[in-house]
């Protein structure tokens, strides 16, 4: 008989962390949610996207200081792990960064942030019940015969709370699953570009 060796590819990486002041930014992000949620000034954008909930604009940096100042403090903690890890990373830029709000039933389907560094700040979650998910995008599998259920590890829930950042390739494909309760559940999700800028030439 010859002997058929397993190799395990291609591991995720998560990285986690708590944001210091969070208490403080807690209050304002639930103040921006509370305005967009009940009066005419709110900046959701006009076309379909993944969550099917309430959202910000997708510039909410711009428009919202106290989200600039957090996505300061997520830089710093950036450059950090660039330094921990070696990383090669000349430049940072915010592109993207949005607030989301689930009420009752609301979710987000699978999807991913393209080329980028994802951050999500879990605002408000802990009394809703909606799950952040990461889903395996190849997902053929055989299953052996003494199993019982077709139960795979092909969605994977992060556990997370209040105050949690989680950093992940951008990539990666997730979802958020419908949140069942009457509280909502509040994030804040950010994308990170890594670039390379060439000085400007003489003209
Ligand atoms: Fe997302």
């Amino acid at each position: 008989m010859i002997q058929i060796n397993k190799t395990e590819v291609n591991k995720e990486e998560i990285y986690s962390f708590t944001l210091p002041n969070f208490e403080e930014y807690q209050n304002k992000i639930k103040q921006i949610v509370l305005v967009e949620s009940n009066s005419n000034i709110n900046t959701t954008p006009k076309q379909e996207c993944n969550v099917k909930a309430g959202r910000t604009a997708w510039n909410s940096h711009r428009k919202y200081p106290i989200i600039n100042d957090i996505n300061n403090d997520l830089n710093d903690i950036l450059i950090q792990l660039i330094k921990n890890e070696n990383f090669d990373v000349p430049n940072i830029k915010v592109g993207e960064s949005w607030i989301n709000w689930y009420g009752k039933n609301q979710f987000a389907v699978p999807h991913h942030h393209k080329d980028c560094l994802a951050a999500v700040l879990f605002v408000d979650v802990e009394s809703s019940d909606a799950s952040f998910l990461v889903h395996k995008t190849s997902h053929y599998m055989l299953q052996k015969k003494n199993e019982s259920t077709t139960y795979s590890n092909i969605i994977q829930k992060i556990n997370v709370k209040n105050g949690h950042v989680i950093l992940f390739d951008g990539s990666l494909v997730h979802s958020v699953s419908p949140n069942l309760t009457d509280n909502t559940r509040i994030t804040l999700a950010t994308n990170f570009y890594f670039t390379y800028d060439k000085d400007r030439s003489e003209y």
